[in-house]
């Protein structure tokens, strides 16, 4: 985790981003799917939180590392947490030819709190090769409700 306080698009920030990724990963609890996957997310408060896939016997039941860095960032920072910059990092027994890149629901999670459309998000192709992509091109059309809508926390 960095100390100090971190911006959004710098080649800094990005490395330790992944760095922090792929940390995660190491510790991630992939016994069905051996695919290790670690997530990090920078805070619009410039800080880095990282999370891991853990799965489960109940297949359904297995959680993606995104949202386990997302509740990271909440837990430390409250409701207000947004996120500035994202980096997933996988690594898997297996040689995927693709790209180990948010799924659907984590699009949709990264979506939510990111702090636009723009909000880079990197991931790992093997070879290796690096991604990055807006948010809003990974997800266009992102669905969203209008939070004044809701009920008062
Ligand atoms: N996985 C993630 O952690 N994040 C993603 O966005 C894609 C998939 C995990 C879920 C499962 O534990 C493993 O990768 C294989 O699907």
């Amino acid at each position: 985790m960095a100390t100090e306080p971190l911006s959004a698009g710098s080649d800094r920030t990005r490395e330790a981003l992944l760095a922090a990724a792929r940390q995660a990963a190491a510790s991630a609890y992939a016994s069905r799917s051996g695919v290790h996957v670690g997530a990090a997310v920078l805070s619009a408060t410039g800080r880095i939180y990282a999370g891991c896939n853990v799965e489960n016997a109940a297949f359904p039941l297995g959680n993606c590392a995104e949202p386990a860095a997302i509740a990271a960032g909440v837990l430390a920072e409250g409701g207000a947490f947004r996120i500035a910059e994202v980096a997933v990092w996988a690594d898997t027994v297996a040689a995927p030819c693709f790209p180990i890149s948010p799924c659907g629901g984590c699009r949709q999670r990264i979506s939510e709190l990111a702090l636009g459309p723009g909000v880079l998000v990197h991931f790992t192709w093997p070879g290796p090769g690096l991604s990055s992509v807006a948010i809003g091109e990974l997800l266009p059309f992102a669905f969203r409700m209008d939070p004044r809508a809701a009920p008062p926390p």
